[in-house]
């Protein structure tokens, strides 16, 4: 029998008035529980802590999304605990009934999609339609790994030698630590939390603290499809407590990671370290940031270009890690285009998340808001500033802002902002812009527009980035269509909705039977 194919879960169309209807009553139904009381999961068991964290909406600072419980180590070991014994149960479910529970999670997140989106839309500041993609994506994790899973479970026939039958299998590793960060709040946590336990291993998830009210969410359907006490627990908290602790336990085998390179780079350095009693060599599946940029030709349908930097810069105020910050046009079409993306920045419409009309909402704390003003500031002095947005107050609303002339070694350039800033930098032809968009220490997306077949042959085979993309935004990468990660100092580990991802959480091992 032919497999059908893997298809993404379809967007939503906000333009259809009763998709709409339905996007305007969840928001509402949703405002109305604030604020959400989001405790600890250890065994099932709802857990509270004395540390009251309250999370704030970023379009509207008034307004409190959430009480997060943040945990403390003793709890921290408790769910360390917990994980490791529903360990010796989870790894001899069959990989079918653990796929079946990940299918069921998707089910129930397509059942709640409008509540989801909503959240999200308040949690972290997420436009209606960034909010949606977010949903689909998680969605599309869980099927995407639960098949794969189906796949992966059969042992494979190794060498063909009579008198032996030699197989090569997949077993899980133990527990994993997963930590994730706010920008995908649903998608990147749910991604790797499914990838672990669909592969057999228990979780242990520290979410990031500005998107736990999400996370909470996800551990709520994750209780409802029926996975059994302790194989996934839910520990919120602050990364330096226990997000550390989880790293450093020695129950911990795997560690998945997404996030910024600093952190990224310390759990590389402490999971190096063996603690006493420690029984695996920890792996690290870390993915990590960009200054993602993309090489305008001389050629380029300029349309086209404009709106792919556009939203490849400033869609979600810019704080993906394929987000566009470096455009690198070439010298004959750099004055047209950048007066094109000028105009075409003006017209962005900047509205707190909740309002349909949100291109741009805002970033998502006060901390990221200071930190980008700061390095607007900062580049503002050195740079020639060729547009700089007026944002509404109220909330942490960072200006879409746009640098011309940009050279390609300044700090600038070079450094990730994590916000709505793009750096144009003008070279004199296709050598000299592959020269500086490689000369960063990331290598996560890229993208080129350009009409010349020859020019995009040499760009597909010189530009050094995990994902590239032809004639088109650099963001959004599909689960299957676009397998996403990047390397250099953008990661370690392989791609996520890909064909390699599961096989990172497992060990393969070879049992030969002499016949
Ligand atoms: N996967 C996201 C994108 O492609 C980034 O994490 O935009």
């Amino acid at each position: 029998k032919k497999a059908h194919r893997f298809y993404n879960e379809p967007l939503l169309d906000f333009a259809v008035p009763s998709v709409r209807a339905n996007m305007t009553k969840a928001l509402a139904e949703v405002k109305a529980t604030f604020p959400i009381q989001v405790p600890l999961m250890i065994n099932n068991k709802e857990v509270r802590s004395e540390k009251i964290f309250d999370r704030v909406n970023p379009s509207n600072e008034s307004q409190v999304v959430g009480e997060i419980h943040m945990a403390n180590i003793d709890q921290a070991e408790q769910a360390m605990q917990a994980a490791q014994t529903a360990y010796k149960t989870w790894k001899n479910v069959s990989a079918e009934k653990r796929a079946e529970l990940v299918d069921k999670l998707a089910d129930i997140m397509t059942r709640d999609r409008y509540k989801l989106i909503a959240t999200q839309v308040f949690e972290v500041g997420k436009p209606w339609n960034e909010a949606d993609g977010d949903i689909g994506e998680a969605i599309d994790f869980c099927r995407y790994y639960a098949r794969h899973m189906r796949e992966l479970q059969k042992p494979l026939r190794a060498g063909f030698t009579p008198g032996e039958v030699s197989q090569y299998i997949y077993k899980s590793r133990g527990v994993t630590a997963v930590i994730a960060p706010w920008n995908f709040p649903l998608a990147i946590l749910a991604g790797m939390v499914t990838a672990a336990a669909v592969t057999g291993n228990t979780v242990v998830m520290k979410p990031a603290e500005q998107s736990s009210v999400v996370a909470w969410g996800l551990m709520k359907m994750i209780q409802e499809a029926g996975f059994p006490a302790g194989v996934i627990n839910f520990l919120p908290g602050f990364g330096e407590e226990v997000g550390e602790y989880i790293v450093n336990h020695k129950f911990t085998t795997t560690i998945a990671f997404t996030g910024s390179k600093a952190v990224g780079l310390h759990i590389l350095n402490r999971a190096s370290y063996v603690q006493p009693g420690q029984s695996h060599v920890k792996r690290c599946i870390i993915e990590m940031g960009g200054k993602n940029a993309v090489i305008i030709d001389n050629d380029a349908d300029l349309d086209e270009a404009v709106d792919g930097v556009l939203y490849s810069a400033f869609g979600f105020s810019g704080q993906k890690c394929s987000a566009a910050s470096r455009v690198i046009v070439l010298d004959e079409v750099y004055d047209r285009f950048v007066d094109r993306l000028v105009e075409a920045a003006k017209s962005i419409d900047i509205l707190p998340a909740d309002n349909p009309k949100a291109y741009m909402g805002p970033v998502v704390d006060k901390e990221a808001y200071d930190r980008i003003l700061g390095m607007i500031a900062d580049a503002e002095k050195s740079h020639k500033l060729l547009f700089k947005a007026s944002v509404p107050a109220g909330g942490f609303f960072a200006p879409p802002t746009i640098f011309g002339d940009v050279p390609g070694d300044s700090k600038l350039a070079q450094q990730e902002v994590f916000g709505p800033v793009v750096a144009v930098i003008r070279a004199k032809n296709l050598d000299q812009a592959l020269e500086i968009a490689n000369s960063t220490e990331y290598a996560l997306t890229g993208g080129l527009f350009s009409r010349s077949p020859a020019n995009i042959a040499r760009v597909k085979n010189e530009f050094e980035v995990g994902n590239l993309y032809v004639n088109r935004g650099i963001t959004g990468a599909m689960v299957d269509r676009h397998p996403f990660g990047g390397y250099k100092m953008s990661g370690v580990g392989s791609k996520t909705g890909g064909p390699d991802y599961l096989k990172q959480y497992m060990e393969p091992v070879a049992v030969t039977e002499n016949t």
